[in-house]
């Protein structure tokens, strides 16, 4: 079974939503996708009201996971793991214990052709910030889906 993890800041907005999409569109007989944070301040919460909300309008619950942070053992647990901008790259990169560890992160969005490669963070903005975060999450997630099947 190939097991991809998704990380973002605080995975509550963004991350969450990835592991939801990325999950909707394969068999969780044959891949087994996950997310967590870089940070801790929202451990054991459920994603933000504005994701479930998004999530929802487009037919996927993630109203029931739980936040987790990144633990260093999830090199170990992980083929792949998704990152949604370059800070948590930077936040991942630094506790990698060796190339094999390195080589497993990625940043979603080079994944697609699009002229941004960091899915910006919606937290602190307006509805349409989650919908814009939706769609480009979905498109790289319809590409990684494919590769995986
Ligand atoms: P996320 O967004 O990384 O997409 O989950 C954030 C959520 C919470 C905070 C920052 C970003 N925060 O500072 O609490």
């Amino acid at each position: 079974m190939t097991k991809v993890l998704m990380v973002c800041l605080g995975n509550i907005c963004r991350s969450p939503l990835a592991e939801g999409i990325l999950q909707s569109k394969l068999n969780s007989k044959d891949v087994f996708v996950d997310s967590a944070g870089t940070a801790g301040y929202h451990v054991g919460n459920a994603p933000d009201p504005r994701s479930i909300a998004v999530a929802k309008k487009y037919g996927i619950d993630i109203s029931q996971q739980q936040c987790r942070k990144f633990s260093v053992l999830d090199f170990d647990r992980f083929d792949s793991i998704f990152v949604m901008d370059k800070n948590n790259y930077r936040d991942i990169l630094v506790k990698a214990r060796n190339q094999q560890d390195e080589e497993k992160v990625k940043l979603l969005l080079n994944e697609i052709e699009l002229s941004i490669d960091e899915v910006p963070d919606p937290y602190y903005g307006g509805e349409d910030g989650f919908e814009k975060v939706f769609a480009m999450i979905d498109t790289a997630c319809k590409t990684i889906a494919q590769k995986l099947k």
